[in-house]
């Protein structure tokens, strides 16, 4: 499903005086592309994926899934938390998991919310857990994993819903260069594969080599990026 945010602005109020974080953003990721966004700290990174996400909305412009307007006033929190649930798969920079849950368990539960946990969706959670090189730990613990499976377990999670769009907000910062390079790997693998539109936030430059485009964000706008050099 293409990914497309036009005219992004994104005010908020900071002691009285109003700051521009995006101002007259633009982005189209489209099906199995896989676009990484790199920018300084504070620039407004995780801002963007928020919007992407239907976590927050913009103060204005739109952000289209499937040629719906999901930010527009006219569309409820309700509508687009179902969309959220069906469409997108998030993963942070930090994993996120239960404690108290299997790794099977973690990727089961998101069927369960849905009120689907059958036999299908138990064997999808499996199946994951072996796309991301996890299928014998998936009766772990998360304090028995390292960070980078529990990074890995989190993306398992994200695409459990079968998502169109899958988000990740720096998902390899609390990783070693080769383990985040494996989860960045996982996360191209899977937008090929599944051809989710698939949006990387990350400032390891050393990261970038499995993705299509890598756009930069600076002064509330994004520039294309020349891949060569980064
Ligand atoms: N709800 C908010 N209220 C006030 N300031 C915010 C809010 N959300 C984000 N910001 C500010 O917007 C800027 C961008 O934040 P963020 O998107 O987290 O940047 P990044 O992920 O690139 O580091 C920061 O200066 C942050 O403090
Ligand atoms: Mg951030």
């Amino acid at each position: 499903m293409k990914l497309e945010l036009s005219n992004i602005t994104v005010d908020v109020t900071d002691g009285g005086e109003t700051r521009h974080i995006l101002s007259g953003l633009d982005l189209v990721v489209e099906p199995g592309e896989v676009v990484a966004i790199t920018g300084d700290s504070g620039s407004g990174k995780s801002t963007l994926v928020a919007l992407a996400g239907l976590l927050r909305r913009p103060t204005s412009g739109s952000v289209i899934l499937d040629g719906v307007d999901l930010a527009s006033p006219s569309t409820s929190e309700r509508d687009r938390t179902a969309t959220r649930r069906r469409e997108i798969g998030l993963v942070f920079q930090s994993s996120n998991l239960f404690p108290s849950l299997t790794a099977a368990e973690q990727l089961e539960l998101v069927a369960h919310i849905d009120g689907r946990l059958d036999r299908d969706a138990r064997a999808r959670a499996l199946e994951l857990l072996e796309l991301v090189g996890m299928g014998e730990r998936a009766n772990q613990r998360p304090g028995k994993l390292s960070g980078g499976e529990r990074q890995r377990v989190a993306l398992a999670r994200a695409l459990m819903n079968q998502p169109s769009i899958v988000l990740a907000d720096e998902p390899t910062a609390s990783l070693d260069a080769p383990r985040g390079r494996e989860i960045m790997a996982l996360l191209a693998e899977s937008a090929r594969v599944q051809g989710t539109s698939t949006l990387i936030v990350t400032h390891a430059p050393d990261q970038l080599s499995n993705v299509d485009r890598v756009v930069h964000l600076s002064g509330g706008q994004l520039v294309d990026r020349d891949l060569v050099g980064v």
